[in-house]
């Protein structure tokens, strides 16, 4: 599964941005910060409610917000098909989770650069979605951190051991010379923002990650 992000094209045509690559990506990945969480400032809802009425693409919201609790059932309740909130930025990400189900949606559970997998590889079996962040939060066009996915092995050793149906996200410098590496430590849905709007075409860049990560 591919997941362009968004945050790396121009927010002047973020509807285009998503158009492009309809029926061609699996997800559109949207990331919103709140300059507080970490230190960068994206979109809101009022701008995700848009966007979700100009494409038919399923949205795969990734909150870097401080305040989840208060905001990621929002985001379901608007027609987001995945909301992921960050595990550093919650206390009880089991309670949320089960509020995004009630909610409408898929729950997600981000782990940032510096913060371990074990755990929460307990609450696996609450999530639809793991999103392992592949470098530290906050911006786009950052360097692939090879070490980091060891906590993508460990969360598919679990997984596999449960038999649990959850997807494993990474997330940053994904790109065609790092993808490979992510799909092989276990690894089933790839976020990429520079390696798909950076180009002149999306689409073909989607085409090209998914046929890398096959392999
Ligand atoms: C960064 C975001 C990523 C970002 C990835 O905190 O979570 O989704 O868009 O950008 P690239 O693919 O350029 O590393
Ligand atoms: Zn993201």
């Amino acid at each position: 599964m591919v997941a362009p992000s968004i945050l790396a094209a121009d927010f002047a045509y973020l509807a285009d941005a998503a158009r492009a690559v309809e029926g061609v990506a699996d997800w559109l990945h949207v990331d919103v910060m709140d300059n507080h969480f970490v230190p960068n400032l994206t979109i809101g809802l009022p701008v995700v409610r848009s966007l979700l009425q100009a494409t038919a693409i399923p949205f795969d919201i990734h909150l870097m917000i401080t305040d989840p609790r208060r905001w990621a059932p929002e985001y379901a309740e608007a027609g987001a098909y995945n909301v992921t909130f960050h595990a550093e930025a919650c206390d009880d990400p089991v309670a949320l989770a089960k509020d995004l189900r009630a909610a409408g949606s898929r729950a997600g559970l981000a782990i940032d650069r510096d913060t371990p997998i074990e755990p929460y590889l307990d609450l696996l079996p609450h999530l639809d979605t793991l999103l392992i962040m592949t470098i530290k939060a906050g911006f786009g066009g950052q360097r692939f951190m090879p070490e980091l996915l060891s906590k993508v092995r460990a969360a598919r050793q679990r997984v596999a051991a449960e038999g649990l149906q959850i997807r494993i996200e990474v997330d940053g410098g994904i790109a065609d010379d790092t993808i490979a590496q992510a799909a092989e430590a276990g690894a089933d849905a790839f976020v990429a923002g520079t390696a798909v709007y950076g180009v002149p075409d999306a689409a073909e860049a989607v085409r090209r990650l998914r046929a890398l990560a096959e392999g």
